[in-house]
């Protein structure tokens, strides 16, 4: 935890470097922020607070109340959001921001891991202006997630806060590998491992280079080249393995799974939370809800995929596996919904352009979700995901000033979340729209 003075420092260097570099004015100056709007969004007690004023001191949210009930300091900075809402920052709990949305199948070949990360600067700005103050990032080559983490964290590049995962681990020629060339280009992704130990191993590696989170491919994928979405990778035994490893260091696991087995022995194993869940069925649910994992359902990437995928570079067996898999994926989501398994907002931005992350929300209200729901879903469940809940996840006192700004009746119509005028990260306006 940062000391109190190092809190001041750290605000005013990110305003001094984001108005100085990147030519964003920021209103953060002065210690004391005071912030009006019309309403706010409570997620902690699921209603809207009309007439809203929230004080900040540096980064940390130090006051939330009505307009009126307290006065104004003097020496403030106020900052009048009239005609707007205010919500806690959203989380995606599922994103690949070093990844491209118009590079998939074979073009991915040819990116390095610079590369990559300098396409992770990019993105990292671009899901920042969207909303996004933070995001869980599952699945890097070469600890290029790591890497933009720590930039951002240190004030030189603008970007939501991320955690990360560093490369995913994932069986030999299973959806976590690379399997687009032949033998004898002898290509295999960073995070293969097979046997308890060998992926023990490279849990150990991923903490050892920055880790702060361990993802895993508990079964085939719609991207990846000759892997069954349905079938299962990874024994339950390495499974165990590689969650008891994490655990024993402090860190959650995400499963990508979209199979029911996979799925079920991932939550039997302890996962903290299972990517896509596509294909639920009636014992999944009970399991995730008798062990409390989350579920990350990314049920917005279909029509991207099957819009867009095909000009993106999406080999056409995957476009295919699509077509089955986003369809049961959405009756998955309302069913789990309807069953009170824990549900977070994870998109997969990445596979579909990074900004465009909160068109999520109105298909998980489609889909079962009230907005309160779908709002909670992104801000503090995500929030207790990630242990994070005193800290991130509402606005609340005693939490960073991360929160955005929006206009018009957003309650009513979450696709205006989609265009977000406001947003202050760390107690920094990093953007206004007027
Ligand atoms: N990265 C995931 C995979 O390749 C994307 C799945 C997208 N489809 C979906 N319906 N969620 O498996």
């Amino acid at each position: 935890m940062m000391s109190k003075n190092n809190r001041v420092f750290h605000s005013l260097a990110i305003a001094l470097t984001i108005s100085a570099s990147l030519g964003i004015s920021s209103l953060s100056h002065a210690a004391t922020t005071v912030i009006k709007a019309d309403a706010l969004v409570d997620v902690n007690n699921s209603k809207v607070l009309d007439s809203p004023l929230v004080i900040i001191e540096n980064n940390v949210i130090q006051y939330v109340g009505t307009q009126g009930s307290k006065a104004v300091p003097n020496d403030a900075t106020v900052l009048d959001l009239s005609g707007h809402t205010l919500l806690p920052g959203l989380m995606d709990m599922h994103v690949h921001l070093t990844s491209d949305s118009n590079v998939h199948g074979y073009r991915r070949l040819k990116i390095s891991t610079p590369r990559s990360a300098i396409t992770g600067v990019k993105n990292a700005r671009s899901t920042l202006m969207a909303g996004f103050t933070t995001v869980r990032n599952v699945g890097a080559p070469g600890y290029a997630d790591v890497a933009l983490r720590d930039a951002i964290n240190d004030g030189d590049v603008l970007g939501p806060r991320m955690y990360v995962s560093g490369p995913s681990i994932g069986v030999t020629g299973g959806h976590c590998d690379n399997n687009l060339l032949p033998f004898e280009y002898e290509a295999k992704s960073e995070g293969v491992a097979d046997g308890p130990w060998a992926v023990r191993t490279k849990v150990r590696q991923n903490i050892k280079y920055g880790a702060d989170v361990i993802k895993f491919c508990a079964t085939g994928g719609v991207l990846s080249k000759g892997t069954k979405v349905g079938a299962q990778q990874f024994s339950f035994e390495e499974m165990q393995a590689l969650i008891t490893e994490a655990h024993l260091r402090g860190l959650t696991v995400a499963a990508h799974a979209h199979g029911t087995d996979g799925i079920k022995n991932a939550i039997r194993a302890g996962v903290d939370s299972v990517e896509h869940a596509s294909f639920l069925d009636e014992e999944a649910i009970a399991l995730a809800k008798e062990m409390g994992t989350y579920l990350s359902m990314d049920i917005y990437v279909t029509e991207y995929i099957l819009g867009e995928g095909e000009k993106a570079g999406i080999l056409e067996e995957s476009l295919a596996k699509e077509r089955t898999v986003g369809k049961r994926q959405r009756t998955s989501f309302t069913t789990a919904y309807e069953a009170g398994v824990k549900m977070i907002f994870g998109s997969d931005a990445g596979v579909y352009p990074h900004g465009d992350n909160a068109r999520q929300l109105t298909r998980m209200v489609r889909f079962g979700m009230s907005p309160m729901e779908a709002i909670q879903a992104a801000t503090m469940h995500p929030a207790n995901l990630l242990g994070k809940s005193a800290l991130l996840g509402s606005i609340d006192e005693g939490k960073m000033a991360d929160i955005i700004a929006v206009k018009g009746d957003v309650m009513n119509d979450l696709s205006l979340l989609e265009n977000i005028q406001v947003v202050i990260k760390d107690g920094v306006v990093v953007k206004h729209d007027r």
